[in-house]
C-alpha cells in the first residue's frame, strides 16, 4: 500500500470509529468510550480531511454537527441554527483566536465576556410573549428534538417570565444535572439495579431525553442560560452583557461567575481562576467561554459553518482518557503497607503525561475487575494522584488477567501478609526492608517532618546507595564532603569552580544547599520531629500535644501510658502506641544519634498553648498557592482546628489570595477583611492570629 492508499485507508476507519461512536452516543445512549478519547478520533478525522480535501465525502460524521434526530421526540427545526463553539486548548490557540479576530476587524476588538462553559445538555428555549411555549435539543445544529414537556418540568426554567417580556425570544442554555443529585440518582440506580451514568452530563442528557416526563421531573436538573439567539419587540441591546442583565431581569438563570473584562491577558486570569475554582462548584464546567461583548462586532465578524467567530471556548485539558494496563506492581510504604499501583502505556491526562497510577489496595481491584492488559480509564484532576477510575469491558480481549498480591516483598524477599479483617497487606521485614527504609526518610525529611530543602527522592536514593546513610539520624552527620565521588578522588587542580569530582548532577552550590538545608531543620520543633519519627498514630496534631505535655524527648522515654492517655486529645490507642515506640532500645538510639546530630530535642518554655492555632479562625482561599493544594490547605486549616469556607462574609478572619485570585479578592476589602498572600498564610498557620498582626 502506498501512502496515499494508507491515508486514505486511516480515514476511512476513523469515519467508521466516529459513526460506530456517535451511534452508541447519540442512538443508544450508552458510550463505549470517553468523550476526550472521540474528540481525538473526529479531531484527527477532521485534521486529515482539511489536509486532503479531496478526500471528504459527503457522508462523513464531521459534516454534520452533533446528532441526527432519535425519531423518539418530534422534529423542531431551529429558527437560528444552533452552533457549537470552536475550541482553544491553550494560550497560543487563544491568542490564534484573538490575531484572527484582530485581521478581520482591523483592530482590537472592545471588551471580551467570559463564562463559565457548563458541562451539559445544550437546549434553545422559545418564549412567546413571555410564555414558553416550546424547548429543543440541538440535534443537528438545524433541527432539534422537541423535549419541550420534559424541559417544563425543570423548576429552574420559567415558563412565564417576569416583567415586561418581549413578543419573541430564543434563548439558548445549559441544561445540567447538580453533582449531589448526580450522586444521588447513580447510587439509586444502583440500587435498582439499572443503569448507572458516566458522568453528570451523560446523566443530564439522558434525564432530559425521556419518554415520560414524569421521569425527567424526578431528576432535579437545573439550567444556565448564556445566549439570546433571536428576539422581537424586546429592549434594544448594545452587548453582550446587557442581554444576560436582561435575561436575568427576565428571571432566567444566568450564571454569576461571568466576568466582563477589557483583553486576553485578563481573559487567561479569568480562566486561571476559574481552573483553581472549579471543584468547589457544584455543578460540571469543562472550560470557560470567551465572546466578544459588543454586538455590533459580533454581527460583524458572523460565523463560519460551525461556529461563531466571536467567541472561543477555552477547554480545560480532559481529566479522564483510557489507555492500556501493562501491569500492577507494589509499592511498600513506610508503615510497610503494600499499596498496589498501575503501570500504564504512558497517556497525556489532566495536563500531564502519567505513566503510573494508584490502585488503592487489592480490594478495590476486585471490586472493579480491573485486569492486567485492560484498557482503564485514568483519572487526573488537578493535583490529585492519578487513580484508574475502571476497566472497559466491552474492549477485553480474552487475554486479560486478574492480579493476586505477591505472596513475598519485592524489595526484601520477606513474606507480605495480610492479616484477617484487614484491608492492608504488609510486607514482615520492618524498618530494615529498603523501599520502608526509603519511604521513611522520605516523610522525615517532609514538610510535615523535619521538611529538609533538597532532601526529595532523588537525594535520598544517592545516600542510600552510596551507603551515606541507614537512618534518619545519619542525615545529621553528612558533610559536604561525603558528596565527593570517591572514584573520582578530589585533587589539587580541582576547586569549587571545577568541579567534576562531586557525585554527578551535585556541585558545590547544590551540596551547600543541601546542607544549609539540614542545618535549618536541626532546629525544628520537638512536634516536628515526632511526626517525622513515624510513631503510629502520632500525627500533626498530637505530636504538638505530646511536644507540649512532654517537653521533649528525654520525658517521653519515661512517659506513662496512663499519664499520656488522660490529655485531652490523646487517648488510650495513641498513649500506647508511644509508650511502646520509646520502649524500644533501637528507638532510644537513634533519639540519643538524632541529639548528638545537634538536632533539638526540646521545646524551649512557652507561655500560651500552641496546640491548634487556629481554633475558631474562619479562613476563604482564592485563587491557588505555589506549596499546597486546596486540599492541604483544608486539612492544613482543620488539623489547627480552623475552618476553610468557600464565600466570604464578616465572619470571615482573612481572605488567603494565591494567584490569579477571584472575585472574592473585591468582596473581602468590600466587608474589611484583612486578605494576606501565601506567606502570610504559612506564618498564620505556625503563629495563629498573632501573625496577622
Ligand atoms: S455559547 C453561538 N456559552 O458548549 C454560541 N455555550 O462546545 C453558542 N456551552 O454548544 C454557545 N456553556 O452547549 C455558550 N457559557 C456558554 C456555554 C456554552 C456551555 C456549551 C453549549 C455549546 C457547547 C460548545
Amino acid at each position: 500500500m502506498d501512502r496515499a492508499d494508507r491515508r486514505a485507508d486511516r480515514i476511512e476507519g476513523l469515519r467508521r470509529a466516529v459513526r460506530y461512536h456517535d451511534h452508541r452516543y447519540y442512538g443508544l445512549e450508552d458510550p463505549e468510550i470517553l468523550d476526550a478519547d472521540y474528540d481525538d478520533l473526529r479531531r484527527e478525522l477532521i485534521a486529515l480531511e482539511e489536509a486532503h480535501p479531496h478526500l471528504i465525502t459527503p457522508d462523513s460524521p464531521t459534516r454534520r454537527v452533533g446528532a441526527s434526530p432519535s425519531g423518539l421526540f418530534a422534529p423542531a427545526p431551529h429558527r437560528e441554527r444552533m452552533f457549537s463553539l470552536d475550541n482553544a486548548e491553550n494560550a497560543n490557540e487563544l491568542a490564534d483566536w484573538m490575531a484572527r479576530l484582530e485581521r478581520r476587524l482591523g483592530r482590537p476588538p472592545g471588551d471580551l465576556v467570559c463564562e463559565l462553559k457548563i458541562d451539559g445538555l445544550a437546549v434553545t428555549l422559545t418564549y412567546e410573549h413571555g410564555v414558553l411555549t416550546r424547548s429543543a435539543t440541538r440535534g443537528d445544529g438545524v433541527t432539534g428534538e422537541d423535549v419541550t414537556a420534559n424541559v417544563r418540568t425543570i423548576p429552574a426554567v420559567p415558563l412565564r417570565l417576569l416583567g415586561d417580556a418581549p413578543g419573541f425570544m430564543e434563548v439558548r442554555g445549559e441544561v445540567y444535572m447538580p453533582l449531589p443529585s448526580f450522586e444521588e440518582l447513580n447510587a439509586r440506580q444502583a440500587e435498582a439495579g439499572e443503569r448507572m451514568f458516566a458522568n453528570a452530563r451523560n446523566a443530564a442528557a439522558g434525564s432530559v431525553r425521556q419518554k415520560d416526563p414524569a421521569v425527567t421531573a424526578g431528576r432535579n436538573l437545573s439550567i444556565w442560560v448564556y445566549q439570546l439567539a433571536y428576539m422581537e419587540g424586546g429592549p434594544a441591546l448594545g452587548s453582550h452583557s446587557e442581554t444576560l442583565e436582561l435575561l436575568g431581569r427576565l428571571g432566567m438563570r444566568v450564571n454569576p461567575a461571568t466576568a466582563v473584562v477589557p483583553d486576553l491577558p485578563a481573559a487567561a486570569a479569568f480562566v486561571e481562576r476559574a481552573r483553581a475554582e472549579r471543584n468547589d462548584l457544584p455543578y460540571q464546567t469543562d472550560g470557560v467561554v470567551i465572546k466578544l461583548d459588543d454586538l455590533a462586532e459580533q454581527e460583524r465578524l458572523g460565523f463560519t459553518a460551525r461556529a461563531p467567530r466571536w467567541a472561543v471556548a477555552y477547554k480545560y485539558p480532559a481529566e479522564e482518557r483510557t489507555t492500556r494496563l501493562l501491569g500492577i506492581e507494589i509499592n511498600i510504604g513506610r508503615t510497610g503497607a503494600a499499596t498496589p499501583f498501575a503501570v500504564l502505556e504512558p497517556v497525556f491526562v489532566g495536563g500531564a503525561n502519567v505513566g503510573m497510577a494508584t490502585l488503592h489496595n487489592e480490594d478495590e481491584i476486585r471490586r472493579k475487575d480491573i485486569r492486567v492488559g485492560d484498557h482503564v480509564v485514568v483519572r487526573r484532576a488537578g493535583d490529585v494522584i492519578p487513580e484508574v477510575v475502571g476497566p472497559v469491558v466491552s474492549r477485553r480481549t480474552g487475554e486479560e488477567h486478574p492480579w493476586s498480591m505477591p505472596s513475598h516483598c519485592p524489595f526484601c524477599g520477606a513474606p507480605v501478609v495480610r492479616p484477617e479483617g484487614e484491608k492492608v497487606a504488609r510486607c514482615t521485614r520492618g524498618l530494615t526492608c529498603p523501599s520502608r527504609l526509603r519511604e521513611w526518610l522520605f516523610h522525615f525529611a517532609g514538610r510535615g517532618g523535619m521538611d529538609i530543602e533538597g532532601m526529595g527522592y532523588k537525594t535520598i536514593d544517592l545516600l542510600l546507595d552510596k551507603g551515606l546513610i541507614e537512618d534518619p539520624a545519619d542525615i545529621f552527620f553528612l558533610r559536604a564532603d561525603d558528596f565527593l565521588d570517591p572514584e573520582h578522588p578530589l585533587r589539587p587542580e580541582h576547586t569549587e569552580h571545577k568541579p567534576g569530582c562531586w557525585f554527578e548532577g551535585w556541585g558545590a552550590l547544590s551540596v551547600g544547599n543541601l546542607m544549609d538545608g539540614i542545618e535549618a531543620a536541626r532546629d525544628r520543633p520537638v512536634g516536628r520531629l515526632l511526626v517525622g519519627l513515624g510513631i503510629r498514630h502520632v500525627g500533626g496534631t498530637v505530636a504538638r500535644l505530646l511536644a507540649r505535655e512532654s517537653g521533649g524527648m528525654e520525658a517521653l522515654k519515661t512517659a506513662d501510658a496512663e499519664r499520656l492517655a488522660a490529655v485531652d486529645g490523646i487517648g488510650t490507642v495513641i498513649a500506647e502506641s508511644v509508650v511502646e515506640w520509646f520502649s524500644d532500645e533501637d528507638n532510644l538510639r537513634l533519639i540519643d544519634r538524632l541529639g548528638e546530630g545537634g538536632v533539638r530535642l526540646a521545646d524551649p518554655e512557652r507561655a500560651e498553648d500552641p496546640a491548634r492555632v487556629l481554633e475558631g479562625v474562619r479562613l476563604v482561599l482564592t485563587g491557588g498557592l505555589e506549596s499546597m493544594t486546596r486540599d492541604a490547605v483544608k486539612a492544613a486549616v482543620e488539623e489547627q482546628g480552623g475552618a476553610l469556607t468557600s464565600a466570604v462574609s464578616t465572619k470571615t478572619t482573612a481572605l488567603v489570595a494565591g494567584s490569579s485570585p477571584g472575585g472574592k479578592l473585591a468582596k473581602a476589602e468590600a466587608l474589611g477583611v484583612p486578605v494576606i498572600d501565601e506567606a502570610g498564610f504559612l506564618r498564620l498557620l505556625e503563629e495563629g492570629p498573632s501573625a496577622l498582626g
